[in-house]
């Protein structure tokens, strides 16, 4: 399979990965600074600085995109265009219209698309959704998420990074947002959300709050934000990727009526058969860890077997977009500051002609 990978800061992570991989080659990589200038030096391949030169000048299978969020929808699109499957970084687009065109686009160009919430693939996000499934909680009441840290200056000197279309809810949000509906398959019906930007008073969020509530009648809060000294997010306490410094916290609390459950920890606290209620001590049990898997590789290596047609994309356009329709329902009711009711903000009818349900 002859893969090409467009951008090369977070694509670096893809490359790296495919020069080991066997019967896998990486063609060419694309990237317009001095850093990826260096690194498709180190990969030993050719460097295009402009994508669109790339995929005319290279015979390729399938493209990863790893471009800016706004660049997306054009990129896809490009690909798509000369018959090439792509697997697109997560927010899918910038916009929940940029993504409906790129999964239209791409199903009339008959090309598979798929979304890179790679966390889907992560061995614990998975041994969380089996214990969800399995009906150990009871009827689950409520969750509660936390994702608090502090990014390095540096982060920010990236311009797109800091305005409309970038800021930490679409960049960073998105994963523990695309987790919630992943491991509870939650339809969300409404949210109500606060968002501000006191810490830098830069054109995007620096906190958020938000609360959502499911058709189901389950209530999730979430709160963000990325100018904080914390431990208590996704990347500190899961450690999946060695950049950041590893806390052993929680960052997830799933409430259930027989029981809840923290995450990553997975310590699980009910009552015994017979002493119920908060008159009577509560049992702790840690249920066992499942061994860890690096998630980006697992994702890689479903591309490739998407690409060889002998699995069925995983996370499809459609599953991108409707956690992007949640994350643009929370920017909506923060600019507006009233609850919004997905249903409303995006017809149903018109996902239900695009043949898809919301989760
Ligand atoms: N899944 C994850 O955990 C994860 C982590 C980080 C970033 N991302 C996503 O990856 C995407 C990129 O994020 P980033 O932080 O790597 O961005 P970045 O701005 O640091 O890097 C973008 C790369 O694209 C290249 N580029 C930009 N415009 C180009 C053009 N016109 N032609 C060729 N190359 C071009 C740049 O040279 C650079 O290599 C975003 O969508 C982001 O949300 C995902």
């Amino acid at each position: 399979m002859k893969i090409a990978v467009l951008g090369l800061n977070h694509g670096y992570n893809f490359a790296q990965r495919i020069k080991g991989m066997a019967g896998v080659t990486l063609v060419a990589v694309a990237g317009n600074n001095a850093v990826a200038k260096n690194r498709a030096e180190k990969l030993d391949v050719p460097l295009f600085e402009d994508y669109k030169q790339l995929i005319d000048a290279c015979a390729l299978d399938g493209v990863i995109i790893t471009l800016p969020n706004h660049l997306h929808k054009e990129a896809v699109i490009y690909c798509a265009d000369k018959g090439l499957h792509c697997l697109v970084e997560k927010p899918i687009a910038d916009t929940t219209e940029a993504a409906r065109k790129m999964i239209d686009y791409c199903r009339y160009k008959q090309v598979q698309l798929l979304v890179g919430h790679h966390r889907r693939f992560s061995s614990k996000i998975n041994h969380l959704k089996q214990l969800l499934d399995s009906g150990m909680l009871g009827d689950l009441v409520g969750v509660n998420m936390m994702w608090a840290l502090a990014k390095d200056t540096d982060y920010f000197k990236e311009e797109w990074r800091i305005e409309k279309g970038g800021g930490p809810l679409l960049i960073n949000g998105i994963h523990d947002l695309d987790n919630l509906l992943y491991v509870t398959d939650l339809h969300i019906e409404s949210v109500y959300a606060a968002g501000r930007n006191k810490i830098r008073t830069l054109a995007v969020e620096d906190a958020t709050a938000a609360i959502l509530e499911a058709d189901d009648g389950t209530i999730i809060q979430y709160f963000l934000t990325d100018g904080v000294p914390s431990p208590w997010s996704y990347e500190f306490n899961v450690h999946e990727n060695p950049v950041f410094h590893y806390n052993e916290q929680d960052c997830y609390f799933f409430f259930g009526t027989k029981g809840s459950l923290a995450f990553p920890s997975f310590r699980f606290y009910q009552y015994s058969e017979g002493a119920y209620g908060w008159k009577h001590p509560l049992l702790e049990r840690k249920i066992p860890h499942v061994e860890d898997t690096d998630p980006i590789t697992a994702e890689l290596e479903h591309f490739v077997n998407v690409l060889k047609k002998t699995e069925q994309p995983r996370v499809t356009g459609e599953a991108g977009l409707i956690t992007l329709e949640l994350l643009e329902a929370i920017k909506l009711s923060v600019r507006e500051k009233r609850s919004v009711s997905l249903q409303e903000l995006f017809c149903g009818d018109a996902c239900e002609d695009m043949g898809f349900k919301r989760n």
